[in-house]
């Protein structure tokens, strides 16, 4: 039985989320391959709505769920997760959490600020939880582990020799107060008591159920052009977002994947800075927000909205080698007379492309071309069948499978866990 994975096919908050745990229902396992705490996944269930950050949507269906080696994991963030799941009922005994995913620590949420607050008008805009510092002390091999917190002589010691230096960058580099040993190591003791009964060997369990013939879905955090290789650096965030990474970031082959589903918006928002073609002037995006109830689950702040980004998400097609699209909130146009959607990028030169800009600079000079669809201009609550939709509403689908040549598999039409058409 083959892995499927699903990837944010934009900036993220595509409703990623909602959809796994739509196919979580035909699903064994459920897996995490990359990311942490900043990613905020929103499921609506029974008129309830769920937050989750760390843990794997597949969580709200009782299914087996991993937070894969390519992780970082906030042990704070994940304690008071499993404690608000397991207050409102839902059980994490099948959470299984991998001894080789990286551990954020107090100092890397402390740098992530402070270098945020140091770049001042430069800033990324990050979730400021520590992502960035944490995936740069692995790559560094300065990063404590998930399974250092089984072994606590390993983790005072290796918390003594980073936090020897990242005290000395706090307090020389970005002159804030430096943090006290003692403190950290008897809270991460502390911590490790209650995360020791979910660690386990990951790349086996999954592995295994692969060998059985059971169906596993691979999820990612963010989205495509968050990608630190393929995104739309610096403004990324720190991990390989992309399907290809699903194998390497949960320890299985790549040739056990055969499906990949893209999940995007039937519009793009983007949350921090960097640049943004389709970027709504005027009013609209103001409208387009309210609508979308766009505002990060993480920090709450505004998501930036623009209209449909086809050269975008062809990008994302390609890189990530999707097979299906997943459109979701289609709902949320059904205000718009009229609908722009960029079908290409005009260039500095004067020409045209279809094709996403492998230059910073070009891309951040490109103009989009729009062609106006029509607006259906009614809702769409009365659809329960792709077939179902005003006219309008289903050729903007057409038109996206069309331009990009893969089949639109769900379309989103409303928070509400079964408000997918099939
Ligand atoms: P994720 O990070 O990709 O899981 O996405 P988020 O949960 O951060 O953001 C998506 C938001 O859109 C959430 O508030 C969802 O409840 C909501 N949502 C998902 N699909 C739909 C849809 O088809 N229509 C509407 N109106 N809202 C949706
Ligand atoms: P989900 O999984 C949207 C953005 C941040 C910032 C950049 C770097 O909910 O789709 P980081 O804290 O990762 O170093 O921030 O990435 N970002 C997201 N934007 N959705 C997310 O996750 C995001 N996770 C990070 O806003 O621009
Ligand atoms: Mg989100």
């Amino acid at each position: 039985m083959p892995a499927t994975v699903i990837v944010g096919a934009q900036w993220g908050d595509e409703g990623k989320g909602k959809i796994v745990d739509l196919l979580a229902l035909d699903s064994d396992l459920v897996c995490r391959y990359q990311g942490g705490p900043n990613a905020g996944h929103t499921i609506v269930v029974d008129g309830e709505t769920f937050k989750i950050r760390q843990i794997p949507s597949g969580v709200l269906r009782g299914k087996i769920c991993v937070i894969g080696a390519g992780c970082v994991v906030d042990p704070e963030v994940f304690l008071t997760e499993v404690d608000e799941l397991e207050s409102r009922g839902v059980s994490t005994h099948l959470v299984h959490l991998s001894g080789e995913a990286h551990l954020i620590m107090a100092w890397h949420v402390a740098i992530d600020q402070a270098s945020e607050r140091r770049l001042g008008k430069l800033q990324i805009g990050t979730t400021r939880r520590g992502i960035g510092p944490c995936y740069a002390d692995k790559a560094a091999r300065l990063g404590i582990r998930v399974q250092d917190l089984l072994e606590p002589k390993i983790l005072r010691q290796k918390i003594e020799v980073a936090l020897a230096e990242k005290n000395v960058w706090l307090e020389r580099v970005y002159g804030v107060p430096p943090l006290g040993l003692e403190e950290i190591a008897a809270q991460l003791e502390s911590f490790a008591q209650r995360i020791r009964p979910y660690v386990s060997d990951t790349s086996l369990l999954v592995d295994r159920a692969l060998q059985e013939g059971r169906a596993v879905l691979l999820e990612g955090a963010q989205g495509t052009l968050l990608d630190l290789d393929h995104g739309t650096y610096p403004f990324v965030t720190s991990s390989n977002t992309v399907a290809g990474n699903a194998a390497t970031g949960i320890g299985i082959g790549p040739n056990r994947i055969d499906r990949v589903i893209g999940i995007a918006k039937a519009y793009v928002t983007r949350v921090g800075e960097g640049p943004f073609p389709t970027e709504i002037e005027g009013s609209d995006q103001g409208r387009v927000r309210e609508l979308g109830g766009e505002f990060g689950t993480v920090t709450g702040r505004e998501r930036r909205c623009g209209w449909l980004d086809l050269v975008a998400l062809r990008y994302a097609v390609r890189v990530n080698g999707i097979t299906s699209l997943a459109l979701t909130k289609l709902d949320v146009l059904s205000a718009f007379a009229e609908l722009p959607v960029c079908i290409a990028y005009l260039q500095r030169d004067g020409s045209e492309t279809r094709h996403f800009p492998a230059h910073q600079s070009d891309f951040h000079h490109a103009r989009p071309v729009w062609k106006a669809l029509p607006g259906w201009e009614q809702p769409l609550d009365d659809a329960s069948s792709r077939e179902g939709l005003p006219d309008a509403a289903r050729a903007y689908v057409e038109f996206v499978e069309q331009e990009l040549e893969v089949p639109v598999e769900l379309v989103g039409v409303g928070a509400a866990r079964e408000r997918v058409l099939v």
